[in-house]
């Protein structure tokens, strides 16, 4: 027998301390006044300094997740990461994750890597749920940990950089279950975002192109999405946006989620039959003859559906942008850091129950659309969202830095990026507590870690 209702059983996020202003930042790129804050629509923008890499944030967010919910190490029985931000093209980070189970004896833990952009993170998941269902689970939770530092080269991509960490315990009887028969999936061959140079953190971005896949790949999972569900519930009273209470999905910027969920429903409009489209989308009825193909980049398009259904946006989307906005993207825990600000920007009892639509997307590409159910017992759920009340004051009690300063701490990354010897210069006060950072890179490039004070009373 398959074990009931699996899912996420508890979820922990890392941002880092830091961040810089985009409405400094317009100014100091010399970018018009509005572009980063009302055209891409994000706020603040975290970084991180060379004290933190991939490792140090997994390190922090398992930590963290453990010792929170009070997990036995030894009941972890698969760890999985997906990453995007390679140290390392052999060693796992999930191999120097194993540094948090030593001491309780447990290497019995299945998993490493996963990467294809932003996607290893929902990959990471997909694993952990189907090994929990499958004919090899022992009984014992797992963990998918999702993990990147998303840094551009100076220019029109910069502002779209963050950094993040979200670890995500997976079982059964969770408080966020899986929809079973419920994925859809799209990937295909593409060169939208990809980081050829190894030398670099780096990608190589067509800005344009990556837009246009990413929307194409939400039409194409959408799609499919509502004909796997019309198969599972042949006797649904409608099938579409309607039946899914939110939506939440990678967020690059959060302009484009906003168009995302516009474009959702211009999905919708024209699988409508023209009995229904009058009544249910008046006054779009010059839009009867548009396609998806050739509306990618099509203003009017655009604009009428964002307008004529910002309330849709507004019930279903908009709490999720929360953390998107504050710190920018995460790459592979973009999708997650949604679910988070869903779930810290809604009461309990208003998500009971509910039906949360996922949207991931991985460029190159990678992207699946999925739903979640919220447990219907209020008891259980109370206690997994109170485990999220350190996030608002964490997010509050960062530091504001200078975009020049800013600027000059990626030349240091840019500069000493795969540097060995090396020792960081970050600072380490400037870092949250218990957080894990790099302490120093030898001559044969193995990185050793050390971890700022945990205190049990402030924002940790
Ligand atoms: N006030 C208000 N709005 C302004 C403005 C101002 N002063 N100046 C410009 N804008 C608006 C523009 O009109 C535009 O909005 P619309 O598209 O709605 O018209 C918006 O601000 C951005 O302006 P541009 O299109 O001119 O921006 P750009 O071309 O210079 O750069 C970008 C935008 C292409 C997204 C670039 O930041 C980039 O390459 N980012 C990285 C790639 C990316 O994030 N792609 C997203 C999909 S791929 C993905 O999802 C995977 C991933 O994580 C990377």
């Amino acid at each position: 027998m398959w074990p009931e209702n699996v899912g996420i059983c508890a979820i922990e996020v890392v941002f880092p301390s830091q961040y810089v202003d985009q409405t400094e930042l317009e100014q100091f790129d010399g970018a018009s006044a509005g572009k980063y804050t009302i055209g891409l629509g994000q706020s603040k923008m975290g970084f991180c300094s060379d004290r933190e890499d991939v490792a140090s944030l997994c390190l922090t967010v398992v930590s963290r997740l453990i010792e929170r919910n009070q997990i036995r190490p030894q009941d972890i029985g698969r760890l999985e990461v997906g990453t995007e931000t390679i140290i390392d093209k052999s060693k796992s980070v999930k191999s120097v994750l194993m540094k948090l189970f030593a001491d309780s004896g447990n290497t019995d833990i299945e998993g490493i890597d996963t990467t294809n952009a932003c996607y290893g993170g929902t990959a990471a998941l997909f694993n952990s749920v189907n090994w929990i269902e499958s004919s090899s689970w022992d009984g014992r939770y797992a963990l998918a940990v999702c993990a990147d530092i998303a840094v551009y080269a100076k220019g029109a991509a910069r502002p779209t950089g963050g950094a993040g960490a979200i670890a995500m315990l997976v079982g059964p009887n969770a408080s966020l279950i899986f929809e079973r028969g419920l994925r859809a999936t799209h990937m295909e061959h593409v060169y939208d975002f990809y980081k050829p140079d190894l030398s670099s953190e780096y990608p190589t971005v067509d800005g344009k192109l990556s837009i246009q896949c990413y929307l194409s790949a939400l039409d194409t999972c959408y799609q499919l999405y509502r004909k796997k569900f019309e198969k599972k519930y042949p006797d649904a009273a409608q099938v579409g946006l309607d039946n899914l209470d939110a939506l939440i999905f990678h967020t690059p910027f959060c302009k484009l989620v906003q168009k995302s969920m516009a474009r959702v429903v211009f999905n919708d409009f024209l699988l409508c039959k023209s009995t229904k489209r009058a009544l249910k989308y008046p006054g779009l009825e010059r839009f009867n003859d548009a396609t998806l193909a050739n509306t990618y980049f099509d203003r009017d398009v655009e604009k009428a559906f964002m307008i004529q259904f910002n309330d849709t946006f507004e019930r279903k989307t908009r709490k999720s942008l929360l953390l998107a906005n504050q710190v920018g993207n995460m790459y592979t825990p973009s999708v997650y850091s949604g679910l988070v600000s869903l779930l810290i920007s809604n009461t309990p009892e208003e998500l009971l129950g509910k039906r949360i639509g996922v949207f991931s997307y991985g460029s190159g590409l990678a992207a699946s659309m999925y739903s979640i159910l919220v447990t219907k017992d209020k008891q259980v759920f109370q206690q997994f969202v109170s485990k999220l009340d350190y996030v608002l004051p964490m997010l509050n009690t960062r530091k504001k830095i200078a975009p020049e300063v800013f600027s000059e701490l990626m030349e240091v990354r840019e500069k000493n990026n795969h540097a060995a010897s090396y020792t960081p210069s970050g600072s380490v006060s400037a870092l949250f507590p218990g957080t894990y950072y790099l302490k120093h890179v030898d001559d044969k490039y193995r990185r050793t870690y050390e971890r700022t004070s945990v205190i049990t009373n402030g924002v940790h």
